[in-house]
């Protein structure tokens, strides 16, 4: 009992240094409470949940493999670490949101849809690959209006 104790506080300190965690799984109605909270606008919601359920499954720390292994794709909406953040050293990015990728895949969501309110700024919501088949249809876009 106290080494299972100590073992959970050990692991409960040295995780939190690590910052270690699985990630968050949110449901479409948190993702669009807390983008709303952080800024995005009331109309974009249902589509921000559609890019988010198929890039990352709502999935706050995915990463994506693309290509081979020519770059990966970080959190939530899955952003590339060829154009919008950087990961390791060796590989060269634009670095577009000026963001460490693994800053991407905190728990905190907040840096994840700041860049990716970036992402659609500069190339719209077309940057998405499942944006043109799935996510332009307003019929299709999940209802956003009873989590609000
Ligand atoms: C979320 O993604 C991470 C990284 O790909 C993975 O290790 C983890 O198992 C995923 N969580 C779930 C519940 O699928
Ligand atoms: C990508 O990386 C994985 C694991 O490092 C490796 O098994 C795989 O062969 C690589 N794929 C390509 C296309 O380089």
């Amino acid at each position: 009992m106290r080494l299972r104790f100590s073992s959970i506080l050990w692991c409960y300190f040295l995780c939190q240094t690590l910052h270690i965690s699985n990630g968050r799984i949110l449901k479409c109605c948190e993702l669009a409470r807390e983008m709303l909270r952080l800024g995005t606008s009331k109309s974009e919601l249902a589509t921000w949940c559609c890019i988010a359920q198929f890039e990352s499954k709502f999935n706050t720390s995915a990463i994506g493999r693309l290509n081979g292994n020519w770059s990966n794709d970080f959190g939530l909406f899955q952003v590339s670490d060829r154009y919008w953040c950087q990961s390791k050293a060796s590989r060269s990015s634009a670095n577009l949101c000026q963001i460490n990728c693994q800053q991407l895949l905190t728990d905190d969501i907040k840096e994840s849809v700041k860049c990716a309110h970036h992402v659609k700024k500069l190339q719209g919501w077309k940057a998405w690959a499942v944006y043109n088949g799935r996510c332009k249809n307003s019929k299709l876009l999940p209802s956003i209006e009873e989590c609000l």
